[in-house]
């Protein structure tokens, strides 16, 4: 027996305000979308902002349904609107905000494990990292460099 040990690695930012300014702009796009969050249900609302290669902001926001899981993620709304109408676009970037109608979330919030395997599949099709800045409704912002520190041990096409 042996073991092996996988280490991940995450930058953390302390405000806004500290946010290289390009970034700071997806995050309050992040932020203005999160609005638009449909979220009767849990009323946790998630705001994405996905910057393209092409120059392109695409935007996102979570979408729930009396049948629960018939409802989708802010993540997966923006990445499959991005694939849908900008195929040939790398996703370089990625912000991502959460808030909650009934109390003030502090902490970074990550992306779902559904929402990591779905970015891990454009990231390896772009073969281009993908940026990941997340954050809560206040605090800290933290980023991940690519999506693989986030889903470090991840299924993909190579094992099929
Ligand atoms: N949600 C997201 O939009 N992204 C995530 O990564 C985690 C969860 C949404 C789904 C649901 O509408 C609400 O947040 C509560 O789970």
């Amino acid at each position: 027996m042996k073991e092996i040990t996988i280490t991940t690695q995450f930058k953390v930012y302390e405000s806004i305000q500290e946010l290289p300014n390009d970034i700071q702009d997806l995050m309050k796009q992040a932020v203005e979308v999160r609005k638009n969050a449909y979220a009767p249900y849990s009323k946790f609302r998630v705001g994405v902002a996905i910057f393209l290669d092409n120059g392109k902001i695409v935007l996102g926001s979570n979408q729930e349904n009396a049948a629960y899981p018939s409802g989708l993620c802010a993540e997966r709304v923006a990445i499959f609107y991005a694939g849908a109408v900008y195929p040939e676009a790398k996703i370089l970037k990625m912000a991502i905000t959460a808030a909650s109608d009934t109390n003030q979330t502090t902490a970074p919030i990550p992306p779902c494990g559904s929402c990591r395997q779905s970015i891990a599949e454009y990231e390896i099709k772009q073969e281009n990292p993908i940026e990941i800045y997340f954050m809560g409704e206040i605090g800290a912002i933290y980023k991940s460099d690519s999506l693989k520190n986030l889903l470090p041990f991840m299924f993909d096409k190579k094992f099929l």
